[in-house]
Protein backbone atom coordinates (compact mmCIF):
# COMPACT_ATOMS: atom_id res chain seq x y z
CA UNK A 1 0.00 0.00 0.00
CA UNK A 2 1.37 3.75 -0.66
CA UNK A 3 0.56 5.22 2.93
CA UNK A 4 1.53 9.14 2.78
CA UNK A 5 2.61 10.14 6.99
CA UNK A 6 1.93 13.75 7.45
CA UNK A 7 3.87 14.43 10.93
CA UNK A 8 5.60 17.34 12.55
CA UNK A 9 8.55 15.81 12.53
CA UNK A 10 10.20 12.38 11.96
CA UNK A 11 10.13 12.07 16.10
CA UNK A 12 10.28 8.44 17.40
CA UNK A 13 6.62 7.45 17.35
CA UNK A 14 7.02 8.31 13.26
CA UNK A 15 9.85 6.51 12.91
CA UNK A 16 8.57 3.30 14.77
CA UNK A 17 5.84 2.99 12.43
CA UNK A 18 7.66 4.20 9.91
CA UNK A 19 9.71 0.84 10.58
CA UNK A 20 6.56 -1.38 11.25
CA UNK A 21 4.95 -0.58 7.78
CA UNK A 22 7.57 -0.78 5.79
CA UNK A 23 8.65 -3.57 7.31
CA UNK A 24 5.59 -5.11 6.08
CA UNK A 25 6.27 -4.07 2.33
CA UNK A 26 4.54 -0.87 2.37
CA UNK A 27 5.78 1.87 0.31
CA UNK A 28 6.10 5.28 2.97
CA UNK A 29 6.55 8.55 1.95
CA UNK A 30 6.76 11.76 4.28
CA UNK A 31 5.76 15.30 4.52
CA UNK A 32 6.18 16.98 7.44
CA UNK A 33 3.00 19.39 8.36
CA UNK A 34 4.20 22.86 7.53
CA UNK A 35 1.38 24.18 5.85
CA UNK A 36 -2.07 23.28 4.39
CA UNK A 37 -0.60 24.03 0.02
CA UNK A 38 2.74 21.65 1.28
CA UNK A 39 0.16 18.91 2.95
CA UNK A 40 -1.65 19.39 -0.14
CA UNK A 41 0.26 19.51 -2.37
CA UNK A 42 2.05 16.35 -0.87
CA UNK A 43 -1.40 14.61 -1.30
CA UNK A 44 -1.14 15.73 -4.88
CA UNK A 45 2.08 13.97 -5.90
CA UNK A 46 1.93 10.77 -4.14
CA UNK A 47 -1.89 9.92 -4.82
CA UNK A 48 -1.65 7.72 -1.43
CA UNK A 49 -3.99 5.04 -0.84
CA UNK A 50 -4.07 5.73 3.23
CA UNK A 51 -2.49 8.94 5.08
CA UNK A 52 -1.44 8.21 8.74
CA UNK A 53 -0.41 11.51 11.48
CA UNK A 54 1.64 9.90 14.10
CA UNK A 55 2.26 12.86 15.43
CA UNK A 56 0.30 16.22 14.53
CA UNK A 57 0.13 19.62 15.77
CA UNK A 58 -2.50 21.24 12.99
CA UNK A 59 -5.57 19.71 12.05
CA UNK A 60 -5.41 18.20 8.80
CA UNK A 61 -7.20 20.11 5.61
CA UNK A 62 -10.36 19.80 4.91
CA UNK A 63 -10.10 18.81 0.99
CA UNK A 64 -7.74 16.07 2.46
CA UNK A 65 -9.59 14.28 4.89
CA UNK A 66 -12.42 14.56 2.53
CA UNK A 67 -11.08 12.43 -0.24
CA UNK A 68 -8.62 10.46 1.72
CA UNK A 69 -8.90 8.18 4.71
CA UNK A 70 -6.77 9.91 7.29
CA UNK A 71 -5.84 7.97 10.71
CA UNK A 72 -4.55 9.80 13.12
CA UNK A 73 -3.11 8.19 16.05
CA UNK A 74 -4.31 10.06 19.67
CA UNK A 75 -2.18 9.51 22.75
CA UNK A 76 -5.49 8.66 24.59
CA UNK A 77 -8.10 6.43 25.33
CA UNK A 78 -11.49 5.94 23.35
CA UNK A 79 -13.61 8.91 23.55
CA UNK A 80 -10.54 11.38 24.86
CA UNK A 81 -10.33 14.17 22.96
CA UNK A 82 -7.75 17.27 23.31
CA UNK A 83 -4.32 18.38 22.53
CA UNK A 84 -3.10 17.35 26.61
CA UNK A 85 -4.19 13.50 26.20
CA UNK A 86 -1.26 12.26 28.04
CA UNK A 87 -0.83 15.51 30.57
CA UNK A 88 -4.32 14.77 31.85
CA UNK A 89 -3.95 11.55 32.30
CA UNK A 90 -0.95 11.72 34.57
CA UNK A 91 -2.38 14.49 36.37
CA UNK A 92 -5.40 13.06 37.07
CA UNK A 93 -3.63 9.75 38.20
CA UNK A 94 -5.14 7.38 35.81
CA UNK A 95 -4.55 3.67 36.29
CA UNK A 96 -4.73 3.29 33.00
CA UNK A 97 -4.29 5.00 29.53
CA UNK A 98 -4.86 4.14 25.80
CA UNK A 99 -3.83 5.06 21.81
CA UNK A 100 -6.54 5.36 19.70
CA UNK A 101 -6.48 5.72 15.70
CA UNK A 102 -9.32 7.43 14.62
CA UNK A 103 -10.75 9.36 11.16
CA UNK A 104 -9.94 12.51 10.58
CA UNK A 105 -13.49 14.33 10.11
CA UNK A 106 -14.34 18.17 11.06
CA UNK A 107 -14.09 18.29 14.92
CA UNK A 108 -10.95 17.39 16.42
CA UNK A 109 -10.54 13.85 17.64
CA UNK A 110 -14.31 12.88 17.13
CA UNK A 111 -13.93 10.87 14.54
CA UNK A 112 -15.01 7.59 13.80
CA UNK A 113 -12.44 4.90 15.57
CA UNK A 114 -10.47 2.22 13.77
CA UNK A 115 -8.62 0.57 16.83
CA UNK A 116 -7.92 1.16 20.27
CA UNK A 117 -5.11 -0.11 22.73
CA UNK A 118 -4.81 0.13 26.39
CA UNK A 119 -2.11 -0.06 28.59
CA UNK A 120 -1.49 0.37 32.51
CA UNK A 121 -0.02 3.66 33.26
CA UNK A 122 3.27 3.59 35.19
CA UNK A 123 4.35 6.77 37.55
CA UNK A 124 6.87 7.95 34.89
CA UNK A 125 7.29 11.50 33.04
CA UNK A 126 5.18 12.14 29.68
CA UNK A 127 8.24 11.46 27.27
CA UNK A 128 8.80 8.22 29.16
CA UNK A 129 5.73 7.00 29.07
CA UNK A 130 5.29 7.79 25.14
CA UNK A 131 8.53 6.65 24.11
CA UNK A 132 7.47 3.25 25.97
CA UNK A 133 3.98 2.45 26.66
CA UNK A 134 2.54 5.01 23.83
CA UNK A 135 4.43 3.76 21.08
CA UNK A 136 4.01 0.00 21.82
CA UNK A 137 0.09 0.85 22.07
CA UNK A 138 0.20 2.96 18.69
CA UNK A 139 1.95 0.12 16.81
CA UNK A 140 0.05 -2.23 17.87
CA UNK A 141 -3.19 0.25 16.95
CA UNK A 142 -1.74 1.53 13.55
CA UNK A 143 -1.19 -2.13 11.89
CA UNK A 144 -4.39 -3.35 13.29
CA UNK A 145 -5.91 -0.44 12.13
CA UNK A 146 -4.04 -0.84 8.34
CA UNK A 147 -5.09 -4.54 8.38
CA UNK A 148 -8.88 -3.14 8.88
CA UNK A 149 -7.98 -0.85 5.67
CA UNK A 150 -6.96 -3.36 3.51
CA UNK A 151 -9.70 -5.55 3.88
CA UNK A 152 -11.76 -2.56 2.51
CA UNK A 153 -15.12 -4.31 4.39
CA UNK A 154 -14.14 -2.53 7.84
CA UNK A 155 -16.80 0.34 8.86
CA UNK A 156 -14.96 2.53 11.73
CA UNK A 157 -17.98 3.46 13.86
CA UNK A 158 -17.81 6.75 16.71
CA UNK A 159 -17.27 6.37 20.09
CA UNK A 160 -19.86 4.66 21.97
CA UNK A 161 -20.83 7.23 24.42
CA UNK A 162 -22.20 4.73 27.24
CA UNK A 163 -19.05 2.73 27.03
CA UNK A 164 -16.09 5.18 26.39
CA UNK A 165 -14.13 5.95 29.54
CA UNK A 166 -13.02 9.41 27.36
CA UNK A 167 -13.86 13.08 27.31
CA UNK A 168 -13.27 16.23 25.87
CA UNK A 169 -10.11 18.23 27.84
CA UNK A 170 -8.79 21.70 26.86
CA UNK A 171 -5.18 22.73 26.08
CA UNK A 172 -3.07 22.21 29.13
CA UNK A 173 -2.29 25.62 30.51
CA UNK A 174 0.11 26.92 33.06
CA UNK A 175 -2.75 27.78 35.51
CA UNK A 176 -3.17 24.21 35.71
CA UNK A 177 0.21 22.71 36.09
CA UNK A 178 1.06 24.91 38.44
CA UNK A 179 3.03 24.12 42.11
CA UNK A 180 1.77 25.11 45.04
CA UNK A 181 4.93 24.70 47.38
CA UNK A 182 2.96 25.60 50.42
CA UNK A 183 0.12 22.60 50.19
CA UNK A 184 0.77 19.86 47.55
CA UNK A 185 2.77 16.92 48.56
CA UNK A 186 5.73 15.54 46.99
CA UNK A 187 3.76 12.98 45.28
CA UNK A 188 1.21 16.16 43.43
CA UNK A 189 4.74 17.75 42.52
CA UNK A 190 5.92 15.14 40.83
CA UNK A 191 2.80 14.08 38.96
CA UNK A 192 2.61 18.01 37.87
CA UNK A 193 6.62 17.89 36.52
CA UNK A 194 6.18 14.35 35.09
CA UNK A 195 2.95 15.69 33.31
CA UNK A 196 4.92 18.30 31.58
CA UNK A 197 8.11 16.53 30.70
CA UNK A 198 9.62 17.69 27.58
CA UNK A 199 7.83 19.75 27.19
CA UNK A 200 6.54 22.33 27.73
CA UNK A 201 7.82 22.12 31.18
CA UNK A 202 5.95 23.68 34.95
CA UNK A 203 6.35 27.61 34.75
CA UNK A 204 8.25 28.45 38.25
CA UNK A 205 7.57 32.03 38.83
CA UNK A 206 9.82 32.36 41.85
CA UNK A 207 12.67 30.92 39.65
CA UNK A 208 11.36 32.00 36.49
CA UNK A 209 12.11 28.79 34.75
CA UNK A 210 10.26 25.76 33.43
CA UNK A 211 10.99 22.82 35.48
CA UNK A 212 12.13 19.52 33.90
CA UNK A 213 13.29 16.05 35.52
CA UNK A 214 11.94 15.31 38.54
CA UNK A 215 12.68 12.35 40.84
CA UNK A 216 11.77 11.31 44.33
CA UNK A 217 13.95 12.36 47.32
CA UNK A 218 13.60 9.86 50.64
CA UNK A 219 15.84 11.48 52.95
CA UNK A 220 16.26 15.40 52.75
CA UNK A 221 13.87 18.07 54.52
CA UNK A 222 13.59 21.76 54.43
CA UNK A 223 10.87 24.13 54.24
CA UNK A 224 8.25 24.29 51.22
CA UNK A 225 9.73 25.48 48.12
CA UNK A 226 13.11 25.81 49.37
CA UNK A 227 16.30 24.59 47.51
CA UNK A 228 18.24 22.44 49.67
CA UNK A 229 20.89 20.68 47.99
CA UNK A 230 22.34 19.82 45.14
CA UNK A 231 24.25 17.20 42.72
CA UNK A 232 25.50 16.63 39.32
CA UNK A 233 23.24 19.26 38.21
CA UNK A 234 20.13 18.67 40.02
CA UNK A 235 18.71 20.66 42.65
CA UNK A 236 16.70 19.13 45.77
CA UNK A 237 14.03 21.45 46.27
CA UNK A 238 11.72 20.72 49.38
CA UNK A 239 8.07 19.85 49.63
CA UNK A 240 5.60 20.27 52.34
CA UNK A 241 6.25 16.22 53.05
CA UNK A 242 9.99 15.67 51.74
CA UNK A 243 11.90 16.89 48.80
CA UNK A 244 12.22 15.89 45.19
CA UNK A 245 14.94 16.44 42.90
CA UNK A 246 14.91 18.55 39.87
CA UNK A 247 17.65 18.01 36.69
CA UNK A 248 16.68 20.21 34.22
CA UNK A 249 15.94 24.04 34.26
CA UNK A 250 14.09 26.29 30.89
CA UNK A 251 14.64 30.32 31.24
CA UNK A 252 11.52 31.33 29.15
CA UNK A 253 13.53 32.90 26.61
CA UNK A 254 15.99 29.77 26.76
CA UNK A 255 16.70 26.48 26.31
CA UNK A 256 16.64 23.31 28.66
CA UNK A 257 19.89 22.99 30.81
CA UNK A 258 20.97 21.26 33.73
CA UNK A 259 19.71 23.01 36.91
CA UNK A 260 22.68 24.09 38.32
CA UNK A 261 24.02 25.69 35.09
CA UNK A 262 20.80 27.70 35.59
CA UNK A 263 20.52 29.28 39.19
CA UNK A 264 23.68 29.91 41.17
CA UNK A 265 23.53 27.18 43.63
CA UNK A 266 27.53 27.46 44.55
CA UNK A 267 26.40 27.53 48.53
CA UNK A 268 24.59 24.16 49.02
CA UNK A 269 25.88 20.88 50.44
CA UNK A 270 26.97 18.68 47.21
CA UNK A 271 25.08 15.13 47.40
CA UNK A 272 26.43 12.06 45.16
CA UNK A 273 25.29 11.30 41.78
CA UNK A 274 22.01 9.50 41.08
CA UNK A 275 22.67 9.27 37.21
CA UNK A 276 25.57 6.71 37.21
CA UNK A 277 24.99 3.40 39.31
CA UNK A 278 27.23 0.21 40.04
CA UNK A 279 25.75 -3.66 41.25
CA UNK A 280 26.98 -6.71 41.16
CA UNK A 281 25.31 -10.08 40.95
CA UNK A 282 28.04 -12.99 41.20
CA UNK A 283 30.88 -12.53 38.51
CA UNK A 284 28.61 -9.78 36.81
CA UNK A 285 28.59 -5.76 36.92
CA UNK A 286 26.39 -3.76 35.84
CA UNK A 287 27.14 -0.22 34.92
CA UNK A 288 24.22 1.89 34.49
CA UNK A 289 24.15 5.93 33.18
CA UNK A 290 21.04 7.39 32.99
CA UNK A 291 21.43 10.66 31.33
CA UNK A 292 18.71 13.19 30.63
CA UNK A 293 17.72 12.07 26.90
CA UNK A 294 20.62 10.00 25.98
CA UNK A 295 22.68 13.40 25.95
CA UNK A 296 26.41 13.13 27.23
CA UNK A 297 28.59 15.89 28.27
CA UNK A 298 32.14 16.00 28.61
CA UNK A 299 31.84 15.76 32.67
CA UNK A 300 29.59 13.07 32.41
CA UNK A 301 31.46 10.92 30.08
CA UNK A 302 34.50 11.43 32.34
CA UNK A 303 32.67 10.23 35.25
CA UNK A 304 31.19 7.39 32.94
CA UNK A 305 34.66 6.55 32.95
CA UNK A 306 36.41 6.61 36.30
CA UNK A 307 33.47 4.44 36.92
CA UNK A 308 33.89 2.28 34.42
CA UNK A 309 37.16 1.71 35.22
CA UNK A 310 36.55 1.13 38.65
CA UNK A 311 34.43 -1.72 37.81
CA UNK A 312 37.03 -3.18 35.73
CA UNK A 313 39.18 -3.55 38.37
CA UNK A 314 36.17 -5.23 40.89
CA UNK A 315 36.63 -9.92 40.41
CA UNK A 316 34.00 -9.94 37.84
CA UNK A 317 34.07 -11.84 34.46
CA UNK A 318 31.34 -9.85 33.09
CA UNK A 319 30.50 -6.06 32.26
CA UNK A 320 26.86 -5.30 31.38
CA UNK A 321 26.40 -1.46 30.21
CA UNK A 322 23.12 -0.99 30.69
CA UNK A 323 22.68 2.51 30.02
CA UNK A 324 19.21 4.33 31.21
CA UNK A 325 15.56 2.68 31.08
CA UNK A 326 14.81 5.01 27.89
CA UNK A 327 17.47 5.99 26.27
CA UNK A 328 21.28 4.10 25.55
CA UNK A 329 22.80 7.47 24.55
CA UNK A 330 22.18 9.95 21.98
CA UNK A 331 25.83 11.29 21.63
CA UNK A 332 27.73 14.25 22.64
CA UNK A 333 25.80 16.95 24.42
CA UNK A 334 24.38 19.58 22.45
CA UNK A 335 22.05 21.54 24.70
CA UNK A 336 25.30 22.28 26.79
CA UNK A 337 27.18 22.61 23.59
CA UNK A 338 24.83 25.27 22.29
CA UNK A 339 25.37 27.74 25.50
CA UNK A 340 29.11 27.12 26.46
CA UNK A 341 31.15 30.57 25.46
CA UNK A 342 32.66 29.00 22.40
CA UNK A 343 30.35 25.62 20.93
CA UNK A 344 33.25 24.94 19.17
CA UNK A 345 35.74 24.52 21.89
CA UNK A 346 32.82 22.64 23.75
CA UNK A 347 31.93 20.31 21.49
CA UNK A 348 35.54 19.47 20.60
CA UNK A 349 36.24 18.65 24.43
CA UNK A 350 33.37 16.21 23.91
CA UNK A 351 33.96 14.19 21.44
CA UNK A 352 37.37 13.70 22.95
CA UNK A 353 35.79 12.92 26.25
CA UNK A 354 33.64 10.36 24.44
CA UNK A 355 36.58 9.05 22.60
CA UNK A 356 38.33 8.33 25.27
CA UNK A 357 35.47 6.37 26.83
CA UNK A 358 34.90 4.44 23.82
CA UNK A 359 38.57 3.50 23.77
CA UNK A 360 38.56 2.42 27.35
CA UNK A 361 35.85 0.26 26.60
CA UNK A 362 37.34 -1.43 23.25
CA UNK A 363 40.87 -1.99 25.03
CA UNK A 364 39.17 -3.64 28.43
CA UNK A 365 41.60 -6.63 28.65
CA UNK A 366 40.36 -7.89 32.13
CA UNK A 367 36.69 -8.28 31.30
CA UNK A 368 33.88 -9.16 28.35
CA UNK A 369 31.82 -6.58 28.16
CA UNK A 370 27.83 -6.57 27.02
CA UNK A 371 26.21 -3.05 25.78
CA UNK A 372 22.16 -4.06 26.41
CA UNK A 373 20.06 -1.31 24.85
CA UNK A 374 17.12 -0.79 27.12
CA UNK A 375 15.87 2.18 24.99
CA UNK A 376 16.72 4.10 21.91
CA UNK A 377 20.29 5.22 20.57
CA UNK A 378 21.45 8.32 18.04
CA UNK A 379 24.49 8.98 16.58
CA UNK A 380 27.46 8.49 18.74
CA UNK A 381 25.61 7.10 21.18
CA UNK A 382 24.99 3.98 18.65
CA UNK A 383 28.92 3.52 18.14
CA UNK A 384 29.48 4.06 21.91
CA UNK A 385 27.61 0.60 22.20
CA UNK A 386 29.35 -0.74 19.48
CA UNK A 387 32.73 -0.74 21.62
CA UNK A 388 31.40 -3.45 23.43
CA UNK A 389 32.03 -6.97 22.80
CA UNK A 390 28.27 -8.16 22.19
CA UNK A 391 26.07 -5.58 21.65
CA UNK A 392 22.16 -6.39 21.88
CA UNK A 393 19.03 -4.41 22.33
CA UNK A 394 15.46 -4.89 23.53
CA UNK A 395 13.00 -5.73 20.85
CA UNK A 396 11.23 -2.22 19.99
CA UNK A 397 14.21 -0.15 20.40
CA UNK A 398 15.01 2.74 17.31
CA UNK A 399 18.74 2.99 16.12
CA UNK A 400 19.62 6.12 14.39
CA UNK A 401 23.44 5.16 13.69
CA UNK A 402 24.31 8.23 11.73
CA UNK A 403 25.52 11.75 12.05
CA UNK A 404 24.95 13.49 8.53
CA UNK A 405 21.21 14.70 10.16
CA UNK A 406 22.99 16.90 12.34
CA UNK A 407 24.88 19.70 9.58
CA UNK A 408 27.05 16.95 7.87
CA UNK A 409 28.45 16.05 11.00
CA UNK A 410 31.18 13.49 10.04
CA UNK A 411 31.04 11.36 13.60
CA UNK A 412 34.14 10.25 15.48
CA UNK A 413 33.41 7.57 18.94
CA UNK A 414 36.25 5.02 16.48
CA UNK A 415 33.01 4.72 14.06
CA UNK A 416 35.32 4.11 11.03
CA UNK A 417 36.58 1.47 12.91
CA UNK A 418 33.70 -0.16 14.64
CA UNK A 419 30.80 -0.08 11.79
CA UNK A 420 32.54 -1.96 9.23
CA UNK A 421 33.91 -4.28 11.25
CA UNK A 422 30.45 -5.31 12.12
CA UNK A 423 29.04 -4.84 9.01
CA UNK A 424 31.26 -4.81 6.20
CA UNK A 425 32.59 -1.56 4.31
CA UNK A 426 29.18 -1.47 1.75
CA UNK A 427 26.61 -1.49 4.31
CA UNK A 428 28.73 0.93 6.46
CA UNK A 429 28.52 3.45 3.87
CA UNK A 430 25.21 2.74 2.96
CA UNK A 431 23.74 3.10 6.79
CA UNK A 432 25.71 6.74 7.34
CA UNK A 433 24.38 7.92 4.05
CA UNK A 434 21.00 6.71 4.25
CA UNK A 435 19.74 8.85 7.27
CA UNK A 436 17.44 6.68 8.16
CA UNK A 437 16.50 4.73 11.69
CA UNK A 438 16.25 1.12 12.08
CA UNK A 439 14.48 -1.21 14.16
CA UNK A 440 16.35 -3.53 16.81
CA UNK A 441 15.38 -6.41 14.12
CA UNK A 442 16.54 -4.61 11.10
CA UNK A 443 19.86 -4.25 13.05
CA UNK A 444 20.74 -7.48 13.84
CA UNK A 445 20.11 -8.91 10.21
CA UNK A 446 22.51 -5.90 9.34
CA UNK A 447 24.64 -7.43 11.65
CA UNK A 448 24.80 -3.98 13.62
CA UNK A 449 23.52 -6.06 17.13
CA UNK A 450 24.56 -9.47 18.19
CA UNK A 451 21.08 -9.62 18.73
CA UNK A 452 17.49 -8.69 20.04
CA UNK A 453 14.95 -10.28 22.54
CA UNK A 454 12.42 -9.45 25.29
CA UNK A 455 9.16 -6.87 24.67
CA UNK A 456 9.41 -5.28 28.27
CA UNK A 457 12.16 -4.26 30.24
CA UNK A 458 11.83 -7.29 32.28
CA UNK A 459 12.11 -9.61 29.52
CA UNK A 460 14.85 -7.99 28.11
CA UNK A 461 17.12 -7.66 31.15
CA UNK A 462 16.33 -11.32 32.00
CA UNK A 463 17.72 -12.62 28.79
CA UNK A 464 20.85 -10.33 29.27
CA UNK A 465 21.49 -11.73 32.38
CA UNK A 466 21.35 -15.22 30.83
CA UNK A 467 23.44 -13.80 27.99
CA UNK A 468 25.99 -12.73 30.94
CA UNK A 469 25.74 -16.09 32.73
CA UNK A 470 26.92 -17.74 29.48
CA UNK A 471 29.66 -15.68 28.28
CA UNK A 472 30.76 -15.89 31.98
CA UNK A 473 31.06 -19.41 31.67
CA UNK A 474 32.94 -19.24 28.67
CA UNK A 475 35.18 -16.17 30.16
CA UNK A 476 38.78 -17.53 29.84
CA UNK A 477 38.54 -18.93 26.35
CA UNK A 478 36.45 -15.61 24.97
CA UNK A 479 38.78 -12.97 26.65
CA UNK A 480 41.67 -14.47 24.79
CA UNK A 481 40.16 -14.79 21.36
CA UNK A 482 39.07 -10.96 22.25
CA UNK A 483 42.92 -9.90 22.92
CA UNK A 484 43.79 -12.16 19.66
CA UNK A 485 41.75 -10.06 17.17
CA UNK A 486 42.49 -6.61 18.92
CA UNK A 487 46.85 -7.35 18.62
CA UNK A 488 45.27 -8.24 14.86
CA UNK A 489 43.75 -5.06 14.35
CA UNK A 490 45.86 -2.57 15.93
CA UNK A 491 48.76 -4.29 13.97
CA UNK A 492 46.79 -3.87 10.60
CA UNK A 493 45.50 -0.14 12.07
CA UNK A 494 46.52 1.37 15.23
CA UNK A 495 43.11 3.25 16.85
CA UNK A 496 45.33 6.13 17.00
CA UNK A 497 45.25 6.00 13.71
CA UNK A 498 41.26 5.45 13.23
CA UNK A 499 41.03 8.62 16.03
CA UNK A 500 43.05 11.08 14.55
CA UNK A 501 41.51 10.84 11.17
CA UNK A 502 38.13 10.74 12.50
CA UNK A 503 38.90 14.30 14.67
CA UNK A 504 40.68 15.86 11.46
CA UNK A 505 36.86 15.81 9.95
CA UNK A 506 34.94 16.64 12.72
CA UNK A 507 37.33 20.00 13.10
CA UNK A 508 36.43 20.91 9.93
CA UNK A 509 32.72 20.54 11.40
CA UNK A 510 33.65 22.47 14.84
CA UNK A 511 36.27 24.91 13.35
CA UNK A 512 35.98 25.08 9.59
CA UNK A 513 34.54 27.66 6.99
CA UNK A 514 31.02 25.82 6.53
CA UNK A 515 29.14 26.29 9.33
CA UNK A 516 26.33 23.65 8.75
CA UNK A 517 26.90 21.87 11.87
CA UNK A 518 26.52 24.96 13.92
CA UNK A 519 23.34 26.03 12.63
CA UNK A 520 21.59 22.56 12.69
CA UNK A 521 22.72 21.98 16.14
CA UNK A 522 21.38 25.98 17.13
CA UNK A 523 18.28 24.88 15.29
CA UNK A 524 17.59 21.41 17.22
CA UNK A 525 18.20 22.97 20.59
CA UNK A 526 15.87 25.78 20.41
CA UNK A 527 13.70 23.74 18.30
CA UNK A 528 13.22 25.71 15.38
CA UNK A 529 10.23 24.04 13.72
CA UNK A 530 11.13 22.32 10.35
CA UNK A 531 10.95 24.19 6.89
CA UNK A 532 11.03 21.42 4.86
CA UNK A 533 10.58 17.64 4.82
CA UNK A 534 14.30 16.19 4.04
CA UNK A 535 13.98 14.49 0.61
CA UNK A 536 15.34 11.46 1.54
CA UNK A 537 12.28 11.06 3.48
CA UNK A 538 9.74 12.61 1.04
CA UNK A 539 9.56 9.88 -1.76
CA UNK A 540 6.73 12.30 -3.74
CA UNK A 541 10.10 15.14 -3.96
CA UNK A 542 12.78 13.01 -5.30
CA UNK A 543 13.82 13.67 -9.11
CA UNK A 544 12.08 11.30 -11.17
CA UNK A 545 8.83 11.68 -9.34
CA UNK A 546 5.20 13.31 -10.59
CA UNK A 547 6.95 16.70 -9.16
CA UNK A 548 9.53 16.88 -11.28
N1 LIG B 1 22.03 16.40 23.10
C1 LIG B 1 21.07 17.07 23.81
N2 LIG B 1 19.76 16.74 23.76
C2 LIG B 1 19.42 15.70 22.99
C3 LIG B 1 20.35 14.95 22.25
C4 LIG B 1 21.71 15.33 22.33
N3 LIG B 1 22.67 14.66 21.69
N4 LIG B 1 19.70 13.99 21.59
C5 LIG B 1 18.40 14.10 21.90
N5 LIG B 1 18.22 15.15 22.74
C6 LIG B 1 16.96 15.61 23.33
C7 LIG B 1 16.02 16.31 22.35
O1 LIG B 1 16.32 17.67 22.22
C8 LIG B 1 14.69 16.08 23.01
O2 LIG B 1 14.57 17.03 24.05
P1 LIG B 1 13.18 17.42 24.75
O3 LIG B 1 13.13 16.62 26.00
O4 LIG B 1 13.33 18.87 25.04
O5 LIG B 1 12.09 17.13 23.80
C9 LIG B 1 14.85 14.71 23.64
O6 LIG B 1 16.25 14.47 23.74
C10 LIG B 1 14.27 13.59 22.84
O7 LIG B 1 14.81 13.71 21.53
P2 LIG B 1 13.89 13.67 20.25
O8 LIG B 1 14.65 14.22 19.11
O9 LIG B 1 12.55 14.26 20.57
O10 LIG B 1 13.77 12.11 20.19
P3 LIG B 1 13.46 11.24 18.96
O11 LIG B 1 13.37 9.87 19.49
O12 LIG B 1 12.30 11.79 18.24
O13 LIG B 1 14.77 11.37 18.01
C11 LIG B 1 17.19 11.22 17.61
C12 LIG B 1 15.95 10.67 18.36
C13 LIG B 1 18.42 10.50 18.13
C14 LIG B 1 17.04 10.99 16.09
C15 LIG B 1 17.31 12.74 17.83
O14 LIG B 1 17.15 13.00 19.21
C16 LIG B 1 18.65 13.31 17.40
O15 LIG B 1 18.88 13.52 16.23
N6 LIG B 1 19.54 13.59 18.40
C17 LIG B 1 20.83 14.19 18.15
C18 LIG B 1 21.87 13.13 17.92
C19 LIG B 1 23.17 13.80 17.56
O16 LIG B 1 23.32 14.37 16.51
N7 LIG B 1 24.11 13.75 18.49
C20 LIG B 1 25.34 14.46 18.34
C21 LIG B 1 26.36 13.75 17.53
S1 LIG B 1 27.13 12.46 18.44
Amino acid sequence: MKILFLTHSFNSMAQRLYLELTALDHELSIEYDISDAVSLEAVDLYCPELIIAPFLKRAIPETIYQNHVCLIVHPGITGDRGPSALDWAILHDEPEWGVTVLQATAEMDAGPIWASVNFPMRAAAKGSLYRNEVIEAATRAVLEAVLKFASGSFVPEPPDPATARGQLRPAMRQQDRTIDWHNDSTATVLRKIRAADGFPGVLDATLDCYLFDAHLETDLKGSPGEIIARSQGMICRATVDGAVWIGHLKRPDGFKLPATQVLTTADLPEYPGRDIRYSEQGQIGYLHFDFYNGAMSTKQCERLRVAYLEATRRDTLVLVLMGGADFWSNGIHLNLIEAADSPADESWRNINAMNDLVQTILTTGSQLVIAALQGNAGAGGVFLALAADQVVARLGVVLNPHYKAMGNLYGSEYWTYLLPRRVGPVRAREITENRLPLTAKQAKQLGLLDDCFGTSHAEFLQGVTLLAESMALRAPELLAMKQAQRSKDELLKPLADYRAEELSRMKRNFYGFDPSYHVARYNFVCKVPNSRTPRHLALHRRIGSKAN
